[in-house]
């Protein structure tokens, strides 16, 4: 089948109960990774790529791998996701190439790092829906801060200084016109989230059950979900790795998230990790090997195992063939009818 509008992957997912992982990659052994792991599970795929891996993949590179995607596995309903845009021109490079659903992060300025005012994030969102919607391609939003920095994107402030307003992301989903809304609920990018098992004081995902009641249709997506496991950090120390401890956002938080109208989660991190620790076993147990594939093959499964992990927790297994393709121009026929966002 055609790649799918992410927004045709949201609605079956609540119309299900269900949430979908939303995994990034860069090269292809992680799109076969998360391919692989969707066939198994019989799970619609949303894969997502940030700038940084835009320009280490090549978007053609990336374009003709996520074609292959398409052709080699025609039972899976694929999304390809343009992860966290930081302008307009990004997002339309993005639907050029033909990303079938863009992230346009007005929660920052163009710089990736700098806090943004509410207006500008209102104006430029609108902007994407307008040019997006018209092609049927579907928009994520984000509305309050992250931690960390993930591919030089990100504020690196205190997550809990900007947590997401449901007052505001009320607002902010009628001027728009989004279909889904990215939370701010106390996460970060990358390994280092919490120094301990986080409570709800430091994880708001009250602040989820908030945002839902207020906008019981809206598709909720959790940045910064990486559960940053306690046996991947092990196996990277345990082969010459120096991570400190840390800890993730738990798989049961998570279900609870989904429970309350969370349809997305971006998980980046525990993939990077399931394929470090993989790579570093091969080259301490087998200093002798050279041919990248000795090293690559058992990366690519660590990966694999994880992305079936979180696809099994998610609910998404068993989807894929739930729902036939609808093609972009029907979504774009769709968006015309919708009332104009003011
Ligand atoms: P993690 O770093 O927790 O995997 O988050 C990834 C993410 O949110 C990508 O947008």
């Amino acid at each position: 089948m055609p790649m799918v509008s992410m927004r045709q992957v949201l609605d079956e997912a609540a119309k299900g109960g269900y949430g979908v992982g939303a995994f990034n990659v860069n090269n292809m052994e992680q799109i076969q990774a998360i391919m692989e792991a969707a066939r198994e599970t019989k799970s619609p795929a949303i894969v997502q790529a940030s700038r940084g891996a835009r320009s280490y993949t090549n978007d053609r590179f990336l374009y003709h791998l996520m074609m292959a995607a398409v052709e080699l596995y025609p039972e899976i309903p694929i999304v390809l996701h343009q992860d966290h845009g930081n302008s307009p021109e990004t997002c339309k490079s993005a639907i050029d190439m033909g990303f079938t659903s863009v992230m346009m992060d007005g929660s920052l300025m163009p710089d990736g790092k700098t806090p943004a005012d509410f207006e500008y994030n209102v104006r430029v969102t609108k902007e994407v829906c307008e040019m997006a919607h018209e092609r049927g391609v579907t928009v994520e939003g984000e509305l309050g801060t992250l931690g960390g920095i993930e591919d030089g994107h990100g504020a690196d402030v205190d997550p809990m200084s900007h947590l997401t307003d449901p007052d505001q992301a009320v607002e902010f989903v009628e001027r728009t016109g989004i279909d889904a809304l990215a939370v701010a609920i106390g996460t970060s990018h990358g390994a280092y989230k919490f120094s301990k098992k986080p409570t709800g004081e430091v994880l708001v995902m009250s602040r989820i059950e908030e945002i839902h009641r207020k906008l019981p249709n809206c598709h909720m997506v959790m940045h910064g979900s990486s559960s940053v496991p306690q046996d991947l950090q092990d196996i990277i120390n345990k082969y010459g790795g120096q991570m400190k401890q840390t800890y993730g956002v738990p798989v049961e938080e998570i279900q609870r998230g989904i429970k309350n109208g969370v349809r997305k989660i971006n998980v980046d991190t525990d993939s990077r990790m399931a394929i470090t620790g993989a790579i570093r076993k091969v080259f301490v147990e087998h200093p002798e090997h050279f041919d990248p594939r000795d090293y690559l093959k058992p990366a690519r499964a660590a990966m694999q195992a994880v992305v079936k992990a979180r696809m099994l927790a998610f609910g998404q297994a068993g989807h894929a063939g739930d729902y036939e393709p609808i093609p972009l121009a029907s979504f774009a026929e769709y968006y015309k009818q919708q009332p104009v966002a003011v």
